[in-house]
């Protein structure tokens, strides 16, 4: 539903947002504003800030900021639409009325919450009652006891054709809602109407606000067929939309900043009671986009905790590339892998929480996981399938939708491909048949030699970049884009340009064929430097700029006095990025041999400016 602005307004307006943000940060009042220690990034001294005369929030340290709506969503999660929900029902504004037939609908759905609710608390009822002997032995026998049944009301679903029904029937619930609910199947020509459930331990499936919308539910014996049936889909449940214990997930993973997708039901339930209450489960199906987006509501990097197995290698690369085209600055997922066989059900059980922590902290990042399926056990002897390679790597880059994005992991990839197939001179050629490439170990000298060299392009571009973080090469980038679109600037600011900290060599020339040009006194115009560029061999420099470039209004007059700005901006961040360089090495050399989160955010700081800007 769409909301007027001015009832947002109305809302906000209405809304103690210093009260608002008080309930989890210690405010303290200084003038007309309050202030506190930032919730969002680690501070001893306050440097975030709350306004109700504004409506909203600022942290000058981290620059998150937003009104009562965004702090919701940043600190619980919440959809925006939720976000109003709440906030008009705390603040007493009244929401639009929905048509009729909206009316009419939501009231559907609100006697079917009631349907459900009142399946789930029967099945809770039959676990407990003599029927439900056997599924108890069941739980007990998975090392689970009568207070995790709690915890996520699993129940049983006694055996029989409609000992669901008759209990609902009692409670004036017509068969056409219990179907509607995806409790009772249709009669058909030879049946009546029956449950849907029969004999199996239930596993209740709650809305992202925590209302029971669907089971799953487990057959009792190895033999069931099949082990798990789930509520198909209904007017209150889709299971492409929804994520096993999303509901008591979110707040725990906001506060982790992390959270943790594992396979199955029984999964999550161990991984809960091993104290990872940020744990949730696909229902049933692959990963889908809805609940990738779910997840990056509550953390930046999801981790899936796949099985070690081909079954589970392949789910991680559906999932991987599922994600590709949603990639956005700063969310990303990870993927942890179990030893082949295990699940973190089994894993905890096995090993503990220290190993399944282990496990889950080593989770590698999606760019390895992409490689590694590209590359792992296979021969790249030939220049053919070397070439094969780059060109599946390619096609990774391309359904990223992210040009930032797509960007690093070009660089990311090139930079493993030429650590893969680096020449080592001194190899014995005897070995070079058995070449593969590396997983990543501890480099052996000597022990790999490829019978080829990546494309010289390639090298040159890489070793041009190596030792510099990418960040500064995006900004070295962007710097010299500046200057190809205005040549004007090399006029303007040759001081400047001629300090310009390029580590790119082919960047450094077009500086100086620029400055050369400009103290020649040649006009500069666009179109004269790029062809001067291309006569000199430049012509690559040229396209790999271009492409970054967006094409703006045709002008060969006066520079505007944005673009001049956006130069001396970029220079600006280039020269203090270049000198913070030493620096940053030392804080992630820090943050290797420490590891703490203070060190770490430190380095991330260091390494910016990446964030939207
Ligand atoms: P698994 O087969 O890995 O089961 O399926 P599990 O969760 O480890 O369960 P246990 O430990 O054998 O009891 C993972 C998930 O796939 C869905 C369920 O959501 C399950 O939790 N699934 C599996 C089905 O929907 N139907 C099935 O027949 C099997
Ligand atoms: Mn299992």
């Amino acid at each position: 539903m769409r909301f007027p602005p001015n009832l947002l307004d109305e809302i906000l307006r209405r809304t103690d947002i210093v009260q608002l943000v008080g309930r989890r940060v210690k405010l303290t009042r200084k003038g007309q504003a309050f202030w506190g220690c930032c919730p969002f990034h680690g501070e001893k001294s306050p440097s975030f800030k709350v306004e109700n005369a504004r409506h909203r929030y600022k942290c000058f340290g981290c620059g998150k900021g937003g009104d009562a709506f965004r702090w919701l969503a940043e600190t619980e999660g919440l959809s925006f639409p939720e976000a109003v929900e709440r906030l008009a029902g705390e603040a007493g504004v009244e929401l639009p009325k929905w048509s009729p037939e909206d009316e009419a609908r939501e009231e559907k759905k609100k006697s079917l919450y009631d349907v459900i609710e009142a399946a789930c608390d029967f099945f809770e009822d039959q676990l407990r009652a003599n029927a439900g002997a056997e599924a108890r032995d069941y739980l007990r026998s998975r090392g689970l006891n009568g207070e995790v049944a709690k915890k996520f009301r699993l129940g049983y679903a006694p055996s029989g054709n409609a000992t669901l029904i008759e209990h609902l029937k009692t409670k004036n619930i017509t068969t056409d809602d219990m179907i509607a609910a995806g409790l009772a199947r249709p009669a058909s020509e030879d049946r009546g109407v029956r449950d849907f459930f029969f004999d199996r331990l239930m596993f209740p499936i709650s809305d992202a606000r925590g209302r029971i919308v669907a089971f799953g539910g487990r057959g009792l014996t190895p033999d069931a067929k099949p082990k798990y049936i789930n509520t198909g889909e209904t007017t209150l449940f889709s299971k492409g939309h929804l994520l096993y214990n999303f509901a008591a997930a979110r707040a725990p993973a906001i506060k982790a900043q992390s959270i943790v997708v594992a396979e199955g039901y029984m999964d999550v339930i161990a991984l809960v009671r091993a104290g990872f209450e940020h744990a949730v489960a696909p229902l049933g199906t692959a990963l889908t986009e809805d609940q990738l987006h779910l997840l990056w509501r509550t953390a930046p990097e999801p981790v899936m905790a796949f099985d070690g197995d081909a079954a589970g290698l392949k789910a991680a690369h559906r999932a991987a590339h599922l994600a590709l085209p949603h990639l956005k600055p700063g969310y990303s997922v990870r993927f942890a892998f179990l030893p082949s066989g295990e699940d973190p059900d089994s894993l905890l059980r096995t090993s503990g929480p220290a190993a399944m922590r282990k496990l889950l902290d080593e989770a590698q990042p999606l760019s390895q996981v992409l490689w590694r399926a590209l590359t792992e056990g296979r021969d790249f002897s030939t220049p053919e399938r070397r070439a094969g390679l780059e060109r599946a790597l390619g096609e990774i880059v391309s359904a990223i939708n992210d040009g930032k994005i797509a960007d690093y992991y070009r660089r990311d990839f090139d930079q493993k491909v030429f650590d893969a197939f680096k020449r080592r001179a001194s190899a014995p050629k005897a070995e070079r048949r058995d070449w593969k490439p590396r997983p990543g170990g501890p480099r052996q000298p000597g022990r790999y030699a490829p019978v080829e060299t990546v494309s010289p392009a390639v090298k040159a571009s890489l070793l041009a970049r190596s030792g510099r973080s990418g960040a500064q090469r995006m900004k070295e980038a962007e710097v010299a884009a500046l200057l190809l679109e205005e040549p004007e600037l090399g006029t303007r600011h040759a001081e400047l340009v001629a300090e310009l900290p390029f580590s790119d060599p082919s960047l450094d020339r077009l500086r100086h064929v620029l400055l050369n040009l400009a103290a020649s006194g040649s006009s500069l115009e666009k179109q004269g430097f790029e062809n001067h560029l291309h006569r000199l061999g430049l012509s690559e420099t040229v396209a790999r700029l271009s492409t970054r470039t967006n094409p703006g209004p045709a002008d060969d007059e006066a520079i505007s006095d944005a673009d001049d700005a956006r130069f001396l901006k970029a220079a600006g961040d280039l020269r203090e990025m270049a000198e913070l360089g030493p620096q940053r090495a030392q804080a992630m050399e820090r943050f290797k041999s420490d590891g703490t989160e203070e060190s770490w955010r430190e380095a991330q700081r260091l390494l910016g400016p990446t964030r939207s800007d």
